[in-house]
């Protein structure tokens, strides 16, 4: 674990825009640290410190939420125009705010198919997919903004309670092998402890407005997959080739399959000193195992 020093304290209010999987996370984090986050989601939530956002029939914050703002998460995906629901409701509202920091969760689909390549985030976009275009979009106009954002690219995001284990508990395992794929990961600790250790040493860390974050190991479904069945105690099914299962896959599994790459994580790790709880697959799913 990374030591926190007391620079975030409860002063700051965090709004999480977008609470799921991560969000959610991130909240339950930076509030043990003392901070005031309040998080949103589409629907009514029984939670005081939740509100409603919903880009997809306008319903808008109380003006009141955000009062006394400091730092905003957004973990919302791009709308089917591609354009930033954040921006495109709350612009003028965001940057009436003294908003210190903006967190933008994007993904690592926004380099495309290197075929295995490497990535950093000095290499040009290229994305491939259509979602990928949108989210580059999204990028784009949070740069054009002019708020002092910082955008996190991602890579496949995992944790207790979204991991393979569900899969397999589900019957919803697929265990298909392509030759030479691999896939980048992230346990969800990461990303918000990551974030973190950059906002309590913004001072004294240079900014780079872009920051991959994915852990040491990229390495291929198949391998992921038999360690979750080694934890388990139980027998993995045979692997089917890819050329064979694929018909029976949905479009957006199959388009995960059709891109390659391998993301590097050297800026966060080496350039600004992140050490990752979870440097690989193993470590992460253990804990999801011990967690579930
Ligand atoms: N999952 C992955 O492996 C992965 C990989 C790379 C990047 N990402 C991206 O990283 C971000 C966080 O990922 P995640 O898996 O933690 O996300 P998630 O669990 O799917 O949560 C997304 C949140 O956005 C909210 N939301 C969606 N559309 C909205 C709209 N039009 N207006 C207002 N709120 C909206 C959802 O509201 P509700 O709570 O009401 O549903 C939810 O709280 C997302 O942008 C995701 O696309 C994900």
């Amino acid at each position: 674990m990374n030591n926190f020093t007391s620079s975030l304290n409860n002063k700051n209010k965090f709004l999480i825009l977008g609470c799921g999987f991560s969000g959610s996370f991130f909240a339950k984090t930076i509030r043990q640290l003392g901070c005031t986050a309040l998080t949103s989601s589409r629907s009514e939530k029984k939670d005081i410190n939740n509100f409603v956002f919903n880009s997809e029939n306008n319903v808008v914050p109380n003006k009141k939420i955000f009062d006394g703002v400091t730092h905003i998460l957004s973990c919302i995906p791009p709308d089917k125009n591609g354009k930033d629901p954040v921006l495109r409701i709350l612009k003028n509202k965001l940057e009436s705010l003294s908003l210190e920091w903006i967190g933008y969760l994007s993904t690592t689909g926004v380099y495309g198919n290197t075929k295995g390549d490497w990535v950093s985030e000095i290499d040009h976009p290229n994305p491939f997919h259509q979602r990928s275009h949108k989210r580059l979009n999204c990028e784009k106009e949070w740069i054009e903004s002019g708020l002092p954002v910082q955008i996190f690219r991602l890579p496949g995001i995992y944790g207790p309670g979204r991991s393979t284990f569900e899969a397999i508990k589900n019957k919803k395992i697929r265990v298909i092998s392509k030759k030479n794929q691999v896939f980048s990961r992230i346990h969800v600790a990461d990303i918000t402890n990551a974030i973190i250790y950059l906002l309590q040493n913004k001072n004294s860390l240079k900014f780079y407005q872009i920051i991959n974050i994915a852990d040491d190991e990229p390495c291929s479904q198949l391998e992921v997959i038999q360690y979750c069945y080694d934890l388990l105690d139980l027998k993995m099914p045979k692997p089917i080739l890819f050329e064979d299962a694929k018909e029976a896959l949905s479009p957006i599994a199959q388009s995960f399959w059709m891109e390659n790459r391998r993301v590097s994580n050297k800026l966060l790790c080496e350039t600004l000193g992140y050490k990752l709880i979870y440097k690989n697959y193993k470590l992460g799913l253990k804990n999801c195992y011990l967690n579930s």
